[in-house]
């Protein structure tokens, strides 16, 4: 008999990032040499000293209950960080600490949404935005942004977008999955935009803002508009910048009264998170700067690589990313032709998918031989590997 669940999930997919990666899971537990770059996960280990920290934080029993919005000196790290990297000044009641950067856009969108309001997201976007909107009857609003301007949001675009039921917008630069970073002087138009909504709240997820290359500067909306922070979340995390995704430590820095709104969300639901954690996700933001550059670094030149492999296969295109650590290649060239192995590809979704199934193709020969590679031969218009 099948059972009913809550109408909020009707609906609601799974976020494809995730199926995706437990697809690469399954193959991989079958013996398959899959290398999954499904999930934004750094290869990195947690710097040792982040990880000493959270060890003396055990020993010395910083392991009871801890304040839902976080103990006071990770809050005052973080405030320290905002400071120091951002230019914001946020008080303690401003900041707080959640399971990740993805509670902290839960804990905004359960706190804010009503149905029907709308969530403009610009587009390529990470796959949670619309998603957890979703949950809390918000109308997902996707403005495009174009491969041609660098995946960069359009001022106009965003104008055309908005309306008086939008509740959110959503900025996310430097960019997961494309990489785009937009500059001060690249905000200021979409700062003058958001004055005119006066009922509209801005989420920055800057959680990539340290992963930049060739000399680029992410901003922070906040910092570049400042009459407009009391409605903006400038959101951030340790996940991606050290390289500490299982810590499950996000924040982040919002005006008074939103922020205790989304208290009053966390403490219903998680309450404060893991102690241990937090002292680890302190020792980080207060650690030395160069490790984080070292990776940086690294990251830049995998990007150079893979985006140099990626240009060089018939039928995709790849925009050099600026930032963040993801390749975002164009399958439009392949799309309408059919795989070696028989699927026919009429979306991107159905390109990853035949790419995973069948990169591994027994009979192929680059299976064999151990190397994942693909080609689209340009008759028969099969792709093949
Ligand atoms: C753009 C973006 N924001 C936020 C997050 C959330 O990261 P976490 O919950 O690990 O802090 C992710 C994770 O992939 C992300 O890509």
């Amino acid at each position: 008999m099948a059972r009913s669940f809550a109408h909020r999930l009707d609906g609601l997919p799974a976020p494809a990032t995730i199926e995706m990666a437990r697809r690469a899971r399954a193959l991989r537990a079958e013996g398959r040499p899959v290398i999954s770059l499904a999930l934004g996960e750094p290869d990195f280990p947690t710097p040792p000293a982040v990880v000493e920290a959270a060890h003396a934080a055990a020993l010395a029993g910083q392991t009871k209950y801890p304040p839902v919005d976080g103990t006071p000196a990770l809050k005052a790290a973080i405030a320290r960080k905002f400071t120091r990297e951002n230019g914001l000044d946020y008080a303690p009641d401003e900041i707080m600490a959640s399971n990740g950067g993805k509670q902290v856009i839960f804990n905004a969108f359960m706190a804010t949404l009503n149905p029907g309001d709308e969530v403009v997201v610009p587009a390529p976007y990470w796959v949670s935005y619309p998603l957890i909107a979703r949950m809390f009857g918000g109308v997902p609003v996707v403005v495009p942004c174009r491969e041609e301007e660098g995946f960069k949001l359009d001022p106009a675009a965003l104008a055309a977008a908005l309306t008086p039921k939008s509740r959110w917008l959503v900025l996310n630069f430097p960019n997961n999955p494309t990489g785009a970073v937009m500059t001060a002087e690249e905000l200021e138009p979409i700062a003058e935009i958001v004055r005119r909504y006066p009922d509209l709240w801005v989420l920055s997820d800057e959680i990539y803002e340290h992963l930049v290359f060739d000399g680029v500067r992410s901003a922070s909306l906040a910092a570049v508009a400042p009459d407009l922070k009391d409605r903006i979340v400038t959101l951030n995390g340790v996940s991606k910048a050290y390289a500490m995704t299982g810590w499950r430590v996000g924040f982040a820095g919002g005006p008074k009264d939103l922020i205790a709104a989304m208290r009053g969300v966390q403490g219903n639901a998680t309450s404060g998170i893991c102690t241990i954690a937090q002292a680890a996700a302190a020792a980080a933001l207060d650690g030395p700067a160069d490790l984080v550059k070292e990776m940086a670094a690294t990251y830049g030149r995998r990007r150079q690589m893979v985006v140099d492999a990626l240009r060089r296969i018939p039928g995709l295109t790849c925009a050099m990313p600026e930032g963040a650590f993801y390749a975002y290649p164009g399958v439009a060239g392949c799309l309408g032709r059919t795989t070696a192995g028989g699927t026919r590809l009429e979306t991107d979704h159905d390109f990853a998918l035949a790419f995973l199934d069948e990169a591994m193709w027994p009979r192929c020969p680059a299976a064999r031989s151990g190397s994942l590679r693909i080609c689209v031969s340009p008759a028969p218009r099969a792709m093949q590997i």
